[in-house]
């Protein structure tokens, strides 16, 4: 917990050291177990995470990998997307989502998100369905989920795999049951900003078919089975030894961490309720795990402004559709397409939110903004 009185202290956007601090001696020991045993690439510890990880989502596999970005990669290998292919996602989300789809040669179609939520906008996904499409992947962005029911409806109709980016979404819920096993396959970062944060780069792939874990497994592993015997060519996508014992110390205290996340924004909430701020909004049918907590607002890169100047942090997620950015010139869309998705990167602005902020901070965080726009 971090400890503050002063009223106008800064506001830090992020404070990873005092979730470190929290956990320090637990972290130390479990890190001096994983050197004890030289266990550096995968290992017992990898194993054990990956078990409870599994388990934590309802799933019966978890596969352990080096980034989120790894994740989403091996997703579309097991989905044997390529050249040629089309895979229909958001244009709001960090770019990693879209990555995945590149580098197995595919296009990404973008569809326009729901402007409440930010996630992707199901009643505009059937429209952009052709006979190339191979998979539906919807981003639980900010920690608030997709709304996967109707989009599962298009998938079964359309004979299409879900795959879900829940890289920020650890713990968040779906009528009721968290998510990572509406899809064919879940991705995962624990990049270490996340709800669940490695202490490096750490991302996971989960799924309850035992023939894409077994694939996952070895094209993690050069596309081995049998080491130095390919089948397929492969990455070298494993997790390290100690970011599997870093995860399993940090996966016990998950729950308690989302809860305090929870408790944060519903503050926010209530002392922001009178500002004239867009606040987000937690669908009926979500447990938003507030990776994020995004306001909107015309005014954004002012109060942007107001905050630094005032030592209260805060970040664009995203401030350029993906549509609009440059590497994906080629695909020909145009300022317009997605009018939702530009104005969410227009007005966008994330405030402070971590499971142990003080009430303090959050009173300074609201006054700041106030003071913006009295
Ligand atoms: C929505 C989303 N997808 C994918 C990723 C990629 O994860 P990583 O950074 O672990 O590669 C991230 C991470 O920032 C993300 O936010």
């Amino acid at each position: 917990m971090t400890l503050q009185t002063d009223s106008s202290a800064p506001v830090p956007y992020l404070d990873l050291p005092a979730q470190m601090r929290a956990i320090r001696r637990d972290i130390d020991a479990a890190i001096a177990r994983t050197l004890d045993k030289c266990s550096f690439c995968l290992g017992p510890d990898v194993a054990q995470f990956e078990k409870e990880f599994a388990r934590f989502c309802g799933a019966e596999h978890c596969v352990g990998l080096n980034s989120g970005t790894s994740a989403l990669h091996v997703a579309m290998k097991l989905l044997n997307i390529g050249p040629g292919d089309e895979v229909i996602t958001t244009p709001c989300t960090f770019v990693a989502t879209s990555w995945a789809i590149s580098y197995v040669g595919a296009k990404p179609v973008y569809v326009d998100v729901d402007d409440a939520t930010f996630c992707l906008d199901s009643n505009q996904v059937a429209d952009a369905i052709t006979p190339r499409t191979k998979a539906i992947l919807p981003v639980h962005l900010y920690g608030h989920p997709a709304d996967l029911d109707p989009l599962l409806g298009i998938c079964r109709q359309h004979r299409l795999p879900l795959v879900e980016d829940a890289a920020q979404a650890h713990g968040a819920k779906y009528r009721g049951k968290v998510v990572g096993t509406f899809g064919a396959v879940s991705c995962f970062s624990f990049y270490p900003g996340k709800n669940l944060g490695a202490y490096g780069e750490g991302g996971a792939l989960v799924t309850n078919d035992a023939a894409y874990a077994a694939r996952a497994r070895a094209l993690r592993e050069h596309g081995s089975v049998q080491r130095y015997y390919h089948d397929e060519i492969g990455f070298n996508y494993r997790m390290e030894g100690i970011q599997g014992a870093v995860l399993g110390v940090k996966l016990k205290h998950l729950d308690t961490w989302t809860h305090e996340r929870r408790r944060v924004a519903h503050r926010y909430h209530q002392l922001l309720a009178d500002t004239p701020l867009q606040l987000p909004h937690e669908a009926a049918y979500a447990e938003s795990a507030y990776h994020l907590y995004v306001v909107r607002h015309p005014r954004r890169d002012d109060l942007k402004k107001h905050l630094e100047a005032n030592k209260v942090g805060c970040a664009l997620h995203y401030p350029v559709s993906l549509h609009l950015q440059k590497c994906y010139a080629d695909l020909g869309y145009r300022p317009g397409d997605f009018p939702v998705a530009e104005k969410a990167a227009r007005e966008c602005l994330s405030l402070p939110i971590y499971p142990e902020m003080t009430d303090t901070q959050i009173q300074r965080v609201a006054a700041v903004v106030g003071e913006f726009f009295r």
